[in-house]
């Protein structure tokens, strides 16, 4: 077998397996309360969101209304409990530890230099759980850690800031300006690509892409989240699924 026909096969048994995981969580999960969800296919979730900025915010609103229980965390909690009192419904605030315990899925979209102490920190909160990591090592932001980063891809480089946890990248290639205003939009929805190693994490990160607004694109297992990371054709502009899968030259 070549290596393009291993790459495709490799992608087919992601998307059988994160398939297969997501009809057993439909059918196990609690439905939505009445008129809670108006996007969301699956269950309800609690998320504990770390780091609750420009990406982190937009995402919370947009999955708090569609009817997860969401809790938004920062360092400084004075800008996170005013967001969560705008984003209403089931949002709250809370510290950066209380959002790694809450979340049975949790989000963390920090700067890149921040991930050590996060994943050090909160190790034992985090311990087995489904986390999309949205975070781009940036050198002149992040310094020489970043520029480690990029060399060997996040895909890599992630999980050894975030041991122990059922790693998904997600969200990193679309700016904070697009999923505040192309969330749910008519018509092709923006893309967003995913790897991951682990079927339910990527099943559970699906549903939230969807939830979010936006349509999911299993790209394969962490090793591959190197072709959608910041300067690759795919990073950097709100795609359609079509445009994304053309730039990564992989099938539907
Ligand atoms: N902006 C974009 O368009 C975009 C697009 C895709 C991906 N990304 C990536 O996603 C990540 C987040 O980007 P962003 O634009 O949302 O950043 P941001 O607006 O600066 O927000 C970062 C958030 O992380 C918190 N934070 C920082 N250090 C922390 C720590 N050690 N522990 C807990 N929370 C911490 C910040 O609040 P406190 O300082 O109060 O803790 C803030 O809430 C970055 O890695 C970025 O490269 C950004």
């Amino acid at each position: 077998m070549g290596a393009n026909d291993a790459r495709k096969r490799s992608r087919r048994e992601f998307l059988k397996l994160a398939g297969a995981a997501a009809a057993g969580v439909v059918m196990a999960g609690r439905p939505f309360a009445a008129g809670a969800a108006p996007a969301a296919a699956g269950r309800a979730m609690k998320i504990g969101i770390i780091g609750s900025g420009k990406i982190g915010g937009a995402l919370g609103g947009h999955w708090a209304r569609a009817g997860h229980e969401v809790l938004l965390s920062a360092r400084n909690l004075g800008p996170v409990r005013k967001l969560a009192a705008e984003i209403g419904h089931k949002a709250r605030a809370g510290t950066p530890r209380e959002a790694a315990a809450f979340g049975e899925v949790v989000l963390v979209s920090v700067p890149y230099a921040a991930l050590p102490q996060v994943g050090r920190d909160y190790a034992a909160e985090l311990k087995g759980k489904p986390v999309l990591d949205t975070c781009n090592p940036i050198p002149r932001r992040d310094g020489d850690m970043a520029a480690a980063a990029r060399a060997k891809g996040t895909g890599v480089a992630s999980p050894g800031y975030l041991p122990g946890v059922r790693l998904v990248r997600a969200f990193n290639t679309v700016s904070y300006r697009a999923i505040r205003s192309e969330a749910h939009r008519k018509g092709e929805k923006v893309a967003i690509p995913l790897a991951g190693d682990d079927a339910e994490a990527l099943r559970i990160a699906v549903q939230l892409v969807q939830d979010a607004g936006f349509e999911p694109v299993v790209v394969g297992g962490l090793a591959r989240a190197v072709e959608f990371d910041t300067g690759t054709p795919a990073y950097g502009k709100a795609l359609t699924a079509r445009e994304l899968r053309q730039r990564l030259k992989i099938g539907s």
